[in-house]
């Protein structure tokens, strides 16, 4: 009995023992699941640099969790495929999660001014705080009738060239921003400052995603001169740099000249010189105002070019959603133009709108949100400097919420009743304190491209010599955070000679 006792004593005591023990212990930090790391490199060659979104879905796939990590030479890196991770993460925790990563090829590149990359703090709040002056909703009204001009203009463009959808596509999205940024008209998509701003962004963006380039995680890399072998990047970067240096130099040029030879078109850059010569303003507020204007340029084209290919893409080969449409529209506008006036009274309309955000979010990742102090979530525990991804496509794609996620259902949007549901949050424009702060002006400009094309012309799939459709496939080309529609041939006609002549009489009295 006594043996009995005291050897439950000892083992009682010996328990308590290692659980002291263990307390004391340093536990392994609990990250969230993924590939494991191999020593040193960590996921170096796991992380992919092409077709993102995917490829960390299949990873929350295999791992069984909707949140995965992985470490590359150091930084750690978490992506968020569900919407209620992302909400809790980067919406209600904001304050810790509102930093973007330090990029030291940014410098590289002369990308410093861009606001959508800079780091947070008073200069990016600074600047924040007036963009959101400039694209507030109620502001966005002024930019009304540049889009309407910008837009007529568009189809004016189909009307006489419909096999070059995809230039006066290209054309909108230069020609929106730098009007109202500018007050610079573009003429063609081969002016010297459209296709500097275009190679600029192309070549530079494939170096944001996670391992584009060691110099992100190795900046003593920044300094080995660009003539040693192997440091053939820095040509590049080189080359970036001062493309970009002109893309945010020569407008800003331009519109003092304009201001000084009294020719000077309104917009947001030469209201604020009109300002600085009457009032005065600070040097603070200049630099500031020219970070947004160059930012707003890079933010506006290639994700309003990248919706409108889509648009386009699923009226093709979408007949039916499209001569619904049509059908809502005609009953709205009758024999002229839609206007902004319009847009309450077209639910379908909006309903395609947000069903082409969704399919196909231009930025499918968005872009990386950086933790600035330790944090825990569920079971996990996440570093201080995490680069933090949301999935946008994977949480769009997401079966319980969009059943068929896979097909193009603007009715999904629609309840029981057939009301347009009234929320209308649309995750492609991303997260938190750095959600897009274009959104205004990139709906409005959406929703009227659509409407217009919708109400002047037919798409359809082009058909080949011998009067066979050519199929069209569902390809997007991947530029690492930013994805287009691939090209594809399609047919474009005025729906009647009403139509074309519509179009005609717009164009000449705009002209
Ligand atoms: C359909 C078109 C557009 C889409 C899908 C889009 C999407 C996005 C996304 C995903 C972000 C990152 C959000 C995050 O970090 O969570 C962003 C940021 C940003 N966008 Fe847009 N955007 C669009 C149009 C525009 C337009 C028209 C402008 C300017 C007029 C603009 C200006 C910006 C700026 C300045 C930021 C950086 C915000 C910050 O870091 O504080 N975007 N956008």
């Amino acid at each position: 009995m006594y043996t009995l006792l005291s050897l439950s004593i000892t083992s009682s005591v010996a328990l308590l023992f290692w659980k002291y023990v263990m307390s004391k212990k340093p536990q392994r930090p609990y990250y969230p699941p993924g590939p494991k790391p191999m020593p040193i490199i960590g996921n170096f060659f796991d992380l992919p640099t092409k077709d993102l979104a995917n490829v960390y879905l299949e990873w929350g796939r295999k791992y069984n969790s909707s949140i995965v990590h992985a470490i590359a030479l150091g930084s750690h890196v978490v992506v968020v495929n569900k919407l209620e991770d992302a909400a809790e993460l980067l919406d209600r925790r904001a304050p810790k999660y509102s930093d973007r990563p330090e990029y030291p090829i940014l410098k590289l590149m002369g990308w410093e001014h861009n606001v959508a990359l800079m780091r947070y703090g008073e200069g990016w709040f600074y600047r924040r705080k007036i963009a959101h002056q400039i694209f507030r909703k109620e502001s966005v009204k002024n930019y009304h009738n540049v889009l309407l001009e910008k837009v007529h203009a568009m189809l004016y463009g189909i009307l006489k060239s419909p096999e070059q959808f995809d230039q006066h596509n290209r054309m909108l999205s230069v020609s929106i921003p730098m009007k109202t940024m500018y007050g610079y008209d573009v003429e063609s998509i081969d002016d010297p400052f459209v296709t500097g701003a275009d190679k600029s962004v192309t070549l530079g963006l494939e170096f944001l995603v996670p391992n584009a380039s060691l110099i992100n995680t190795f900046p003593i890399l920044a300094s080995v001169p660009a003539w040693l072998p192997g440091a053939s990047v820095h040509k590049l970067f080189a080359e970036v740099q001062q493309l970009t240096n002109e893309v945010f130099r020569v407008p800003m040029d331009w519109a003092k000249t304009s201001m000084i030879e009294g020719t000077a078109v309104s917009s947001v850059f030469t209201e604020f010189l009109e300002r600085k010569n009457t009032v005065g303003a600070s040097a603070e507020e200049e630099a500031a105002i020219a970070d947004i204007a160059y930012t707003a340029y890079g933010g506006a084209t290639d994700t309003t070019t990248s919706v409108t290919g889509s648009f386009l893409y699923y009226m093709a080969i979408n007949p039916g959603i499209q001569a619904k449409a049509q059908r809502e529209i005609d009953g709205i506008v009758g024999n002229r133009l839609p206007d902004f006036s319009d847009r309450p009274n077209m639910p379908y309309v909006e309903a395609i709108y947000r069903e082409i955000l969704r399919s196909s979010p231009p930025v499918p990742m968005s872009f990386p949100h950086r933790l600035m102090e330790d944090d825990h979530y569920k079971e996990y525990f996440i570093p201080k400097g995490t680069i933090v991804f949301p999935n946008i496509w994977a949480m769009t794609h997401e079966e319980s919420v969009y059943p068929e996620p896979f097909t193009f259902k603007p009715e999904r949007f629609f309840d029981e009743n057939g009301k347009l549901r009234d929320e209308d949050r649309i995750l492609a424009f991303g997260f938190g304190r750095r959600v897009c702060v274009g959104e205004q002006v990139a709906s409005a400009t959406v929703w009227l491209t659509i409407a217009s094309i919708l109400a002047t012309f037919n798409i359809g799939k082009a058909r080949d010599s011998s009067g066979n459709e050519i199929p069209i496939g569902d390809e997007y080309d991947d530029f690492g955070l930013l994805v287009y529609k691939k090209h594809f041939e399609c047919s474009i006609t005025p729906r009647s000679r009403d139509h074309h002549q519509l179009i005609e009489a717009v164009n000449t009295s705009n002209a």
